[in-house]
């Protein structure tokens, strides 16, 4: 009789798995991405001729969205999450000896990365930024708007102060499609599979581990 624990061939056993994204992490990757991607429909749909009442899906998402992602601030408060995902002195020798290593060509190799990339890390600040823009001017735009909790107060902040907050809520909207497709294209590149697998399944392989990563800078629990 076949053992149905044995693993199956090119399958790695658990024992050779590294944990990447625990599921609550992967979960809030999609629910926030899922929001951005309706946010980005309910706001430009309209301006391009679609039409339907959008206003509503586009506050309640909006609102998902500011939760999710305070979920997410409070969880990587914790050290170790935190300094995986902080820019340091070793970042800048990376994106040195990654320049050095492109133009030079003379088989100068490029450095294993912590749990992070140097570009996933900047990735992730800029989405970081540009989203809690989006989401601090949307919610300060809430006032202007019936809810079941309040009614509309367009006088609430001046007309300048509002003007600025319109501005910013479109630059970071405009943004975020650039950068979107900027995303999507990286991880659909098959050599990033390993992270969209660790986005969708949670792990890397150990193989995958000691070949892109330094177990110095991303200490992982066995
Ligand atoms: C001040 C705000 C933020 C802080 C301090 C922060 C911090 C962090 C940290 C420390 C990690 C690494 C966690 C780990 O791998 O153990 C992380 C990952 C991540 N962050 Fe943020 N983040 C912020 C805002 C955002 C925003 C607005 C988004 C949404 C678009 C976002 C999306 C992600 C995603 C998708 C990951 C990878 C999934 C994971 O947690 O493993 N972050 N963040
Ligand atoms: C819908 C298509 C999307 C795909 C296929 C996708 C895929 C991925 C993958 C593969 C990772 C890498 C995780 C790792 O480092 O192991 C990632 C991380 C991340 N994603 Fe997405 N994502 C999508 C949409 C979005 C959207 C809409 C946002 C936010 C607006 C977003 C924000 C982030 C952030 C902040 C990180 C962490 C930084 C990084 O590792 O690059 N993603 N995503």
């Amino acid at each position: 009789m076949t053992d149905s624990r044995a693993p199956i061939a090119g399958t790695p056993s658990t024992a050779e798995k590294v944990v990447r994204h625990a599921a609550v992490d992967r979960l809030f990757h999609w629910i926030s991405a899922v929001c951005v991607l309706i946010l980005l429909a309910t706001a430009f749909l309209p301006i391009l001729g679609l039409e339907f009442s959008w206003v509503g899906i586009h506050w309640v998402t909006g609102l998902v969205l500011i939760a999710v992602v305070l979920f997410h601030i409070v969880r990587s408060l914790a050290p170790r999450r935190f300094m995986a995902m902080w820019i340091g002195a070793a970042d800048f020798r990376d994106a040195a000896a990654v320049v050095r290593a492109t133009l030079r060509r003379d088989g100068s190799v490029e450095p294993k990365a912590g749990k992070y990339s140097v570009a996933q890390k900047l990735m992730h600040h800029a989405f970081a930024l540009v989203v809690l823009t989006a989401l601090a001017t949307g919610g300060a735009m809430l006032a202007r708007i019936d809810t079941p909790w309040w009614k509309r107060n367009p006088y609430l902040l001046g007309d300048s102060t509002w003007g600025i907050i319109y501005v910013l809520h479109g630059l970071a909207a405009l943004s975020l499609i650039t950068m979107i497709m900027l995303h999507v294209y990286f991880a659909l590149r098959p050599e990033k599979w390993l992270f969209l697998r660790a986005m969708l399944r949670g792990w890397i392989t150990r193989r995958e581990f000691v070949e892109h990563h330094d177990p110095q800078r991303w200490q992982v629990d066995r």
